[in-house]
């Protein structure tokens, strides 16, 4: 292209995001660590990802698996040690591949030394490390609620004073307005890049700057303020990638956040998209179904809005959310179909695709029963709504449907026993259907849903419209469609998606459908050996690109 800017190594990269206590185990305790991800690594290689997000390994007591840290410069003993995370670091790099640590700025363990001294004393060094407010036992300073139900403060009676917690008791807000908060996790941060690691996610980033008397949790009014720091004090010593869990962010705000000046982070978590099939007002246990003219207006505003002023993430699945295939696809007989579909319709926007672990072999959501939940949020929902007189059906089916535990459930292999994840007994039941869906049987597959992401990360690097073209939505008012145009210089390139298991009429625009002149057309990845004149077969989808001779 001519007049081609510099572009930012990630720009043009896929993101594989790593839970690691499900992903491989190495030494039979039933949960996974960081020697087994090292084993896995030439399985990343092949999928040709550029970085791995590792959700925290951290030391810490596990009352949120991991995101309760209570040593941010050790390597907790249920994943390794240290020099287990330098190896990683190392033969990751032999590969190619950055690793993205998870920093939980928001909150420590309660089991942080910094928290064990700030709650001996109001005159301690460390006590406004955290946030206090005096008050009389059983009447909170407010009504503040925590994410995962209950009173977002709790009482220490040895000192009288309330702490404030945004998520579980073991979970205390550390209070950035100190600046000794703030040196000492800048220490942390350039300690980390000093090792080598690659980039950073922010856990809950816009609820750093909190204000409980204000009962303003997210975006409060010292956010930027403090991430500007943050990223001038560290992130801007390299090239490295950053990425804020936002579930505050919004159009007017995510310009700010990943402003291409880099003065804060490359990128942020936003979640409207995936807010969508819950009932307004709602919570995301209370079910609603999926509109997609409505997702297909809020990816464009997204697409439209940071556009040149900013950059986006782009993904289905996470740690917390459940399995895409399940959730907007169809995991029974359009599987393969339907993971392949939502993939290409993801990975053809502009921004940073991240997969989660076991997407790109379409794993499923799962139905566990009570006694198998291990997850935190859905302990305490299927408390708190059995309390409020929900049926037990009515609760078991938001679990089936949204507990955050479908999406933790060990990395299916193999089809040997426990899926070629341990050798002892997994923390978390493996999804019975390990046998059918595995890596082993899709790696050598071309048609399998592992070869069509392969395939899909392999055309981001080499399609340069697929990072900086422009995108135009197609088919707006269609219920059943979705399809997008992307336009870079002379080229052009078509996505289209039918997210339904019935044939659609679906009409190719001309200058994809015919090479004239000096244009010529290109398929670069379909979900059916061929396409069919005038309609989408059921989930069906493509991308054609098309290019006009000088
Ligand atoms: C983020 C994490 C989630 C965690 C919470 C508290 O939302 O993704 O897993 O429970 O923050 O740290
Ligand atoms: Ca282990």
């Amino acid at each position: 292209m001519k007049g081609k800017m510099k572009q930012n190594w990630w720009k043009s990269t896929v993101v594989y995001q790593i839970y690691p206590r499900s992903f491989q185990d190495s030494n039979g305790d039933g949960i996974g660590d960081l020697p087994g991800i090292v084993s896995r690594l030439d399985y990343l290689k092949e999928l040709g990802i550029g970085a791995v997000w590792l959700s925290p390994v951290c030391r810490s007591p596990q009352a949120d698996n991991g995101y309760d840290i209570s040593d941010y410069q050790d390597i907790d003993p249920l994943f390794g040690k240290l020099e287990d995370m330098d190896l990683l670091i190392k033969e990751a790099e032999k590969r190619g591949i950055q690793i993205i640590l998870d920093l939980v700025l928001n909150h420590s363990s309660n089991r942080h030394p910094w928290f064990l001294e700030a709650k001996k004393s109001r005159e301690n060094p460390y006590h406004d490390y955290y946030i206090w407010r005096d008050g009389e036992e059983g009447c909170p300073p407010n009504d503040m609620r925590g994410v995962f139900g209950g009173s977002a403060w709790e009482w220490v009676p040895e000192i009288r004073q309330y702490y404030f917690h945004q998520f579980t008791v073991e979970q205390p807000d550390l209070n950035w307005e100190n600046p000794k908060v703030r040196e000492e996790i800048y220490e942390m941060i350039n300690w980390w890049i000093d090792r080598g690691i690659g980039g950073f996610r922010l856990d809950v980033l816009d609820q750093i700057a909190k204000e409980p008397d204000k009962k303003i949790t997210r975006n409060g009014p010292l956010l930027h303020t403090y991430i500007k720091e943050l990223s001038r004090r560290t992130f801007q010593r390299g090239e490295l990638i950053t990425v804020g869990e936002a579930w505050g962010a919004t159009i007017e705000n995510a310009p700010v956040y990943s402003n291409p000046d880099g003065s804060e982070v490359s990128m942020v978590f936003q979640f409207e998209h995936i807010n969508l099939d819950q009932k307004p007002g709602g919570e995301k246990w209370d079910l609603a179904s999926l509109d997609l003219v409505k997702l297909k207006e809020v990816l464009e505003k997204w697409q439209k809005g940071l556009y040149q002023k900013g950059w986006n993430s782009l993904f289905w699945d996470n740690h917390d959310l459940p399995r895409i295939v399940s959730r907007w696809g169809n995991d029974k007989e359009y599987r393969a179909e339907s993971a392949k579909m939502l993939a290409t319709v993801l990975h053809g926007m502009q921004g940073t695709p991240y997969i989660y672990q076991g997407e790109e072999l379409g794993m499923t959501n799962i139905k566990l029963s009570m006694d198998q939940y291990q997850d935190v949020e859905t302990l305490n929902m299927y408390k708190e709504r059995m309390a409020q007189g929900y049926s037990r059906e009515s609760i078991m089916e938001s679990l089936y449907a949204k507990s955050r535990d479908n999406a933790r459930t060990p990395m299916q292999w193999d089809d040997s026993q426990h899926a070629g994840f341990t050798e002892g007994t997994p923390w978390l039941p493996v999804n019975p259907n390990y046998t059918e869906i595995n890596a082993a049987s899709q790696t050598g597959d071309p048609d399998s849903v592992f070869s069509y992401y392969k395939t899909l990360v392999g055309l981001r690097k080499e399609y340069e419209i697929l990072a900086e073209g422009e995108f135009e939505l197609i088919c707006r008012e269609d219920p059943d469609i979705f399809a997008y145009v992307r336009t870079l210089g002379n080229q052009k390139l078509l996505v289209a998606a039918n997210f339904h298991g019935t044939e659609v009429p679906f009409s190719i625009p001309l200058e994809f459908d015919k090479e004239e002149g000096k244009r010529k057309i290109r398929t670069l990845i379909r979900n059916y050996p061929d396409t069919e004149p005038g309609m989408l077969r059921p989930y069906e989808t493509f991308m054609i690109f098309a290019e006009q001779g000088e």
